[in-house]
């Protein structure tokens, strides 16, 4: 019998907005879901269960939220006439913090589910299903639910592994404190064991989640650097990577790791924000520009090859076009290999949000448009510096056409290559000969034999 036609099979989409952390949540929801019956439908129209999982972080996510509910609502009545029926979940971040409202708001939605609570998932759908009970499940700390999801079934040789969750630094503009509480750290060994389960499904390359991944303190004292190096000390772990991360929690040992743990990747994600020092005092972001210059400095010294990237808001209520030169002249200054830059958003709750002079949308667009320009340029220059060199590619699949391959770069660049041999989860050497703003490509490069 064919998957389609099989009557205990149920089909599940989920959406997934917003950050790497929701990514992989969608991931673990889909694993809790499994054992139900429930299999991954590329089409809403056609599933019995939606989840979307939702980011707050701007207005924008917010609102994408609600409009994409009254298009599901359609699908839904729709099965309902055909006697099939559709769950609505609402998920991550928007569930979190406007669970309420989307109840009372949106009454197509059949269930609210908080960043801890997916764990609750069958229990929830189930009470859906019989209409009795709550719907909204948002209580519930990170350990309970990383206690209670099951083992990872990864699907690729990278993955996605979750350390670290919620935020206690509370910069003025931001929702996460909010959204996903306080900074909580996973214990040592749960980490150090999925890590193993990873690999040995497969895995060659982790990235290490957490709002602020390198606040990472384990049980026994271990520091993040300290994971880094255990994680390291795991045969099959070839590549390690860690986003998001905080400038003030850089500290010396973690800026040493970079030059002796050749396992870490030479790139680093390391938010910004601005250039400006009286803006990153409005903002609480607990440092100067100054300092973050001194991290970069100290990062290349251990590591040449460091490539950057990091975030910034332009438009912060009271930002002058000064201080926005100043957010110019950092970029200018460190150079990035790759960038993400949002106007500012006020966010309900947030401080920022009631401070005054608020800039007006025209001049944020206006800088929006400099910065990026700025930063798309270093980015395509950051690309083509590669031409002529060869890099080792982790190969993660087929190319675009027969005979070519893809992969990733360790500046987490996107690489196509000419190959036939390699497998999955091989490290190669492709000499690069093209770049574009997005990614680069070459060919497998053919050790000269004696
Ligand atoms: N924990 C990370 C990132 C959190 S959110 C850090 O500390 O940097 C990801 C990015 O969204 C932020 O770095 C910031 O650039 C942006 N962002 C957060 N709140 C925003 C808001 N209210 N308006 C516009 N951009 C925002
Ligand atoms: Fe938000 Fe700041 Fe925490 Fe990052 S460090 S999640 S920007 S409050
Ligand atoms: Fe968005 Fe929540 Fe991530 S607000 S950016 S999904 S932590």
């Amino acid at each position: 019998m064919s998957e389609q036609t099989r009557p205990d099979l149920k089909r599940l989409f989920i959406e997934t907005y917003g950050c790497q952390m929701n990514v992989y949540d969608s991931e673990r929801m889909r694993d809790v879901l499994s054992p139900l019956g429930y299999a991954i439908t590329e089409r809403p129209d056609d599933a019995d269960l939606v989840i979307l999982n939702t980011c707050h972080i701007r207005e924008k996510a917010t609102e994408k939220v609600y409009s994409e509910v009254g298009r599901l609502r359609a699908h839904k009545e729709r099965r309902v006439a055909e006697g099939k029926g559709m769950t609505i979940a609402i998920a991550g971040c928007v569930a979190q913090a406007e669970g309420e409202e989307i109840i009372r708001r949106a009454p197509a939605v059949d269930l609210v589910v908080g960043p801890q609570a997916y764990h609750k998932l069958p229990e929830l759908i189930a009470r859906a299903a019989r209409k009795t009970g709550e719907r909204l499940a948002a209580d519930f700390t990170a350990q309970e639910k990383f206690d209670a999801l099951p083992a990872r079934a990864p699907d690729g040789v990278t993955a996605f592994l979750s350390i670290q969750e919620g935020c206690d630094k509370f910069c003025t503009f931001c929702v996460v404190p909010y959204t996903r509480g306080a900074e909580f750290s996973r214990p040592l060994a749960d980490v150090l064991s999925e890590a193993q389960s990873l690999v040995d499904r497969g895995v060659r390359e982790i990235t290490l989640l957490g709002q602020n991944v390198n606040a990472y303190h384990g049980s026994g004292g271990s520091g993040f650097a300290d994971l880094l190096r255990r994680l390291a000390g795991i045969d099959g772990v070839e590549r390690l990577r860690y986003m998001t991360s905080h400038p003030v929690e850089m500290d010396d040992e973690l800026i040493a790791l970079h030059g002796e743990e050749p396992k870490l990747m030479p790139y680093l994600h390391l938010p910004v924000q601005s250039g400006s020092d009286r803006i990153l005092k409005a903002m609480n972001r607990k440092h100067d520009g100054a300092f973050y210059r001194d991290i970069i400095a100290r990062l290349r010294k251990v590591r040449p090859d460091i490539a950057l990237s990091t975030d910034f808001i332009v438009g912060f209520p009271g930002e002058t076009d000064k201080e926005f030169e100043a957010t110019m002249q950092m970029v200018r200054d460190v150079t990035f290999a790759s960038a993400f830059s949002f106007k500012y958003s006020p966010r309900p709750g947030t401080p920022a949000a009631s401070m005054m002079a608020q800039v007006a949308e025209e001049a944020m667009s206006e800088r929006l448009q400099r910065l990026q320009a700025l930063l798309f340029e270093q980015q395509r220059s950051f690309n083509e510096s590669q031409i002529g060199r060869v890099l080792p590619v982790l190969v993660t699949g087929d190319g675009r056409r027969p005979g070519q391959k893809h992969g990733r770069s360790p500046y987490l660049q996107s690489v196509h290559f000419d190959d036939t041999r390699a497998d999955n989860g091989d490290i190669v050497e492709v000499r690069i000969d093209h770049a574009t703003q997005n990614s680069i490509s070459g060919a497998r490069h053919e050790m000269a034999t004696a």
